[in-house]
C-alpha cells in the first residue's frame, strides 16, 4: 500500500511517497480503509521534531482520518467490517490503511461524507473540550476567538454559538474574518499579520474591548498566541477564562500582573492528552460534537482537497496562512 513517509527531521519537502506493507491489526486493533485523512497544524511541527509527540521514524504523519472498517482484531467487540468510522491518531493517517486501537475509533453514520469525517475530531474535539470542561462558558456569555477562520478557529467559533455564547471573531485580514462571520460569530477585528511594537498591540487590545463590549471577553480562546495573545488577555472581563490552545504565531510571555489585575485564569488545553488519559470523557467529548454535527450545529468547512501524493504540498499549504477552513487528503 502506498503512505507518506516522514524518514528524516524536515519540511514538507523532506516527505516521500513509499510502497509499505499493509499494517496487521494487533487484537485490540482495527484495520481502517482509509478514505480521507485531514491536514492539522501539528502535523508539520511533527515531520521537524517540534511537536510534544515524537514518534519513532519512519512514520506517516496524519492525525485523524475516516474511513471503512476492513478488518478486526480478535479482542474488537465493538466495531466489524463495513462500518464507517473516524479514527483519532496522532500520526499515520496519511496512508491507505491504517491500524488504529478500538478506543481511538468513533463509529459514525454512514451518511457523514468523508472529507468532512476526516476533518471533525481533532478541530471540534478540541474546541468542544477547551470551552466546555476548561473554559466553562455559559449561555449568554462573550467569547473572542483569535485565528477565528483556521481550523481550530471555525470550529470554536460553531461550538460557541451552539453553547448559546456570543462570539466575537478575529483573524489577520477581512476576506478571513468573512469566514469567521459567516460561520455565526456576530462581530469581528481583523488584526495586522504581523504585531511588532506596543502601540499597534495597545490599539489592537483597545478594538478587541470596544468589539467585546463593557465587561470584556468572558473566554478567550486562542490558537495563535505570539504577540496576539496579550493584547486579547487585556480585554478580558473579571473572572475572564483565557484559554491557551495554541501557538502558530509563537509562544507568548505574558507579565504575570495581567490575571493578577483582571482576576482572571489563564488556562491551559491540551485535549490529545485529555484523550489519552480519560477514554470515557474522550468517548462523551466525542460523542457530543457528533450530536451536535448531526443537528445541524457544527459543519467542518473543507476549503481544499489533495491527493495523497499531494499530501506534503497539503501541509505546507497549511502553513502559507493563506487558507481557511480545513485541508483534506482524499485517498480515491
Ligand atoms: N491544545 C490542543 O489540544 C490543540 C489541539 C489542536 C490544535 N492545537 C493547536 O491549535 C493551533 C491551530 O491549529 P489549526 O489546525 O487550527 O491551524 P490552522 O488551521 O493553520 O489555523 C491557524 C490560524 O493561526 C493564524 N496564524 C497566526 N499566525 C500564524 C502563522 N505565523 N502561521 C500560520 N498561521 C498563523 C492563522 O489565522 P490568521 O492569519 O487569521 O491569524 C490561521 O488561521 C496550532 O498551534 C495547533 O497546534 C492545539
Amino acid at each position: 500500500m502506498k503512505a507518506i513517509l516522514s524518514q528524516v527531521a524536515g519540511d514538507p519537502g523532506t516527505l516521500v511517497l513509499a510502497d509499505v506493507p499493509e499494517p496487521e491489526p494487533g487484537p485490540n486493533d482495527v484495520l481502517v480503509a482509509v478514505k480521507a485523512c485531514g491536514i492539522n497544524f501539528p502535523d508539520g511541527l511533527l515531520i521537524r521534531d517540534k511537536y510534544q509527540i515524537r514518534p519513532p521514524r519512519p512514520f506517516a504523519p496524519g492525525s485523524e482520518i475516516s474511513g471503512i472498517v476492513a478488518r478486526v482484531g480478535a479482542a474488537v467487540s465493538r466495531f466489524r467490517p463495513g462500518q464507517h468510522v473516524i479514527g483519532r491518531l496522532g500520526w499515520g493517517g496519511l496512508a491507505e490503511r491504517v491500524a488504529v486501537p478500538e478506543d481511538r475509533c468513533i463509529a459514525i453514520d454512514a451518511t457523514m461524507p468523508f472529507d468532512q469525517a476526516a476533518a471533525f475530531i481533532f478541530t471540534y474535539g478540541t474546541a468542544h473540550y477547551a470551552l466546555v470542561d476548561r473554559g466553562h462558558v455559559a449561555p449568554g456569555e462573550t467569547v473572542l476567538v483569535l485565528g477565528a477562520s483556521g481550523g481550530v478557529g471555525i470550529a470554536a467559533v460553531q461550538a460557541a454559538k451552539a453553547l448559546g455564547a456570543r462570539v466575537i471573531a478575529a483573524a489577520s485580514s477581512t476576506e478571513r474574518l468573512a469566514v469567521a462571520l459567516a460561520n455565526g460569530a456576530e462581530r469581528g477585528v481583523v488584526y495586522p499579520r504581523t504585531l511588532t511594537d506596543k502601540e499597534a498591540a495597545r490599539a489592537l487590545a483597545a478594538e478587541f474591548k470596544d468589539a467585546c463590549g463593557a465587561t470584556g471577553a468572558d473566554v478567550v480562546l486562542d490558537p495563535v498566541g505570539g504577540p496576539y495573545a496579550e493584547p486579547a488577555l487585556r480585554a478580558i472581563a473579571r473572572n475572564g477564562r483565557h484559554l491557551v490552545v495554541g501557538f502558530t504565531a509563537g509562544i507568548p510571555a505574558i507579565p504575570l500582573n495581567l490575571p493578577l489585575l483582571k482576576s482572571c485564569s489563564v488556562v491551559g488545553v491540551d485535549w490529545g492528552a485529555f484523550v489519552r488519559g480519560d477514554p470515557a470523557g474522550a468517548a462523551a467529548n466525542a460523542a457530543a460534537v457528533l450530536a451536535l454535527y448531526g443537528a445541524g450545529k457544527l459543519s467542518p468547512r473543507v476549503s481544499e482537497r489533495f491527493t495523497l501524493a499531494e499530501a506534503p504540498a497539503a501541509i505546507a499549504r497549511l502553513e502559507s496562512r493563506a487558507v481557511t477552513g480545513k485541508l483534506v487528503v482524499m485517498m480515491d
